[in-house]
């Protein structure tokens, strides 16, 4: 197969570029640079199965040749990145998914969209199954982020609908490892940076509020075989096993041996306050669930944070 996949220098996008490599298919990726990192692909570079186009993909995309299934992975993806981005968040969402569907369908290419847990706001049920429509506050700061993503779930239902376009829709939930950017301001990425630093732990609330936490190979692995099957509904992806946000911060400060205090710091507007995925469609259609426990993905994780404040000097960055 010859895929694009857009958002290939970002944390995702690079690792699933690697894992449709790894399988022999043909990737180019497309990015370009405002939240990725150039140095997430550079191991591709010069290899023949990939090729690389610095572009924005809000605008008008042209790919010369066949291709047999588009990605679209490009997004600001942490609260950081999209509230400091808010209308390049709204666009890529929007015109960028728009975009990237007609590329599809000239194509003849199936269509796979990144969407994300956001699309169930502050979640009214717990855990969260596919058919609950979600609790989005339109005009709060997350919005941005939030309805660009329920917009790309809609123009890819349509593109479906409509078109007959071959499609998929996965609803990823928070996932972490190598390849995150140390500064994205996400949980996991903060909590390892500010232990590894000796700083104090920022812990937003009373850190009572609990997430779920995927391992990155676990969500790749549930990404391509969502690819590969013939589901057009849309399917959670991640890790239903959850946690405070207390709790991580306290096996974060084992697993690195750090002494950094916990520092509480007001709620963030919106913020949800649950949030796990049901994956039951997953499981039973994909035949997925994930295999790397917390504590174990955080032990492969922290090496390259180390590295990533040993050499670069990286830090935290908080709302
Ligand atoms: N990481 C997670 O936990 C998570 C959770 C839910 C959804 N997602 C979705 O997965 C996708 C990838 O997220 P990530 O964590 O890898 O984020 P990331 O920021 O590391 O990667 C996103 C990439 O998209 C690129 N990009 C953004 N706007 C672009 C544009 N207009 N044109 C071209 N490239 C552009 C960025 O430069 C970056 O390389 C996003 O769509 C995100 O919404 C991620």
């Amino acid at each position: 197969m010859r895929v694009l996949i857009t958002g290939a220098a970002g944390f995702l996008g690079s690792h699933l570029c690697d894992r449709f490599i790894a399988d022999g298919h043909q990737v180019i990726g497309m990015d370009n640079f405002v939240t990725g990192n150039p140095d997430n692909i550079a191991h591709l570079i010069g290899r023949p199965e990939f090729s690389f186009i610095q572009y924005n993909v809000t605008d008008y995309i042209y790919v010369e040749g066949p291709l047999d299934g588009v990605l679209h992975f490009a997004s600001p993806a942490s609260p950081v990145d999209y509230l400091e981005l808010p209308i390049q968040t709204l666009k890529v969402g929007s015109l960028g998914t728009h975009k990237t569907l007609g590329l599809a369908k000239a194509k003849g290419a199936r269509y796979l969209l990144a969407s994300t847990s956001e699309v169930y706001g502050d979640p009214a049920v717990h855990p969260q199954p596919e058919s609950y429509w979600g609790n989005v506050n339109p005009i709060g700061p997350r919005g941005v982020y939030d309805e660009a993503k329920r917009f790309a779930e809609a123009m890819t239902m349509a593109y479906h609908r409509y078109h007959g376009l071959d499609t998929r829709i996965v609803r990823i939930f928070n996932t972490y490892g190598p390849r995150m950017r140390p500064d994205d301001g996400r949980v996991v990425s903060n909590f390892i940076v500010q232990a590894l630093r000796g700083e104090p732990i920022s812990l937003y609330g009373d850190g009572s509020q609990t997430r779920s936490f995927c391992y990155v190979d676990d969500e790749i692995e549930g990404i391509y075989r969502l690819f590969f099957s013939d589901i057009t509904e849309p399917v959670n992806i991640g890790n239903p096993d959850e946690f405070t946000i207390r709790q991580l911060a306290e096996m974060v400060i084992e697993l690195t041996g750090s002494n950094s205090p916990l520092q509480l710091h007001p709620l963030p507007e919106d913020d949800p306050r649950v949030r796990r995925p049901d994956i039951s469609r997953a499981r039973e259609y994909l035949g997925w669930e994930p295999r790397i426990p917390l504590e174990e993905g955080l032990r492969r994780t922290i090496p390259y944070f180390r590295e990533q404040v040993r050499v670069r000097g990286a830090s935290a960055r908080i709302l």
